[in-house]
């Protein structure tokens, strides 16, 4: 071959690469696999309205609880989903703590790279489902909400929410899914859980407890006896990476 054609050569297949990289990294989803506990979690969802996930630290808890939103958004569900199935467009809101924390956990995992504009898209949401984005003022890089085009052909709305800001913030709409990540104080919980009752929508949470036996966990571990909801708590035997990799 002569080195002009050669080189041409080389050039289309790492254009081909990189371009494939690019596509893999805008659909984590696809890629997204649960151990055990995570899976347990998913399919509890389809008998539970409300459902927890305390574990201990860097197990998981986020990416588990980032998936899930992510499917339901979408409507993307793979084969092996036994959860709670949304068939059309969803409302949804998603928080944690402060806004700064909110930025770098749950939209970090949802959007990407909050620094990086270039790597919105890279988040479990995947990129070619990611719709118009509307900024928080006062935090930099912070995100307000997202639209997300559904496998109907529809639009879902995702908000992002704080606790700071307190239960008042949280009142108001009507959704079908509200995703705590980490421990919520009880009123902003029940508030939340109360945007779901008209849809008949679901609350999860995601957290290490850090306050204890505070009242949310004590109010699960008590409903959980009844089999009125779902903690899917940690088992030593159930963590990925034993050694915190
Ligand atoms: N099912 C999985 N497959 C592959 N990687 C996973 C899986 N679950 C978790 N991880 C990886 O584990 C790491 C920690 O995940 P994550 O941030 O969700 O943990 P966390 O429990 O929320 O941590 P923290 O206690 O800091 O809140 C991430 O890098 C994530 O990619
Ligand atoms: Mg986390």
């Amino acid at each position: 071959m002569p080195a002009s054609q050669n080189s041409s050569a080389k050039s289309e297949l790492h254009n081909a690469l990189t371009e494939c990289a690019r596509r893999q990294r805008r659909n984590r989803l696809a890629d997204y696999r649960p151990y055990p506990k995570q899976k347990d979690f998913h399919a509890a969802g389809a008998e539970h309205r409300e459902r927890l996930l305390m574990a201990a630290n860097q197990v998981g808890k986020t990416f588990c609880g980032g998936a899930e939103a992510a499917m339901h958004l979408t409507g993307r569900y793979p084969d092996w989903w036994r959860g709670r199935r949304f068939e059309k467009p969803v409302r949804a809101w998603a928080g944690s703590v402060t806004g700064e924390v909110t930025r770098d956990t749950v939209q970090r995992m949802l959007v990407g790279d909050p620094r990086n504009r270039a790597a919105w898209g890279e988040g479990l949401i995947p990129g070619d489902t990611l719709g118009r984005i509307s900024m928080r003022s006062g935090i930099k890089d912070a995100i307000d909400g997202v639209l997300v085009r559904h496998e109907s052909g529809g639009v879902s709305s995702l908000g992002f929410k704080t606790y700071e800001a307190g239960r008042e913030k949280w009142q108001g709409e009507t959704l079908d899914f509200v995703w705590f990540d980490e421990e919520c104080p009880m009123d902003i919980y029940m508030e939340g859980l109360t945007r779901t009752n008209a849809s008949e929508g679901i609350v999860y949470m995601t957290f290490t407890p850090i306050f204890g036996m505070s009242d949310v966990v004590h109010t699960f571990l008590e409903s959980e006896k009844e089999g009125q909801s779902s903690n899917a708590r940690e088992r030593p035997e159930d963590r990925p990476f034993p050694n915190g990799k």
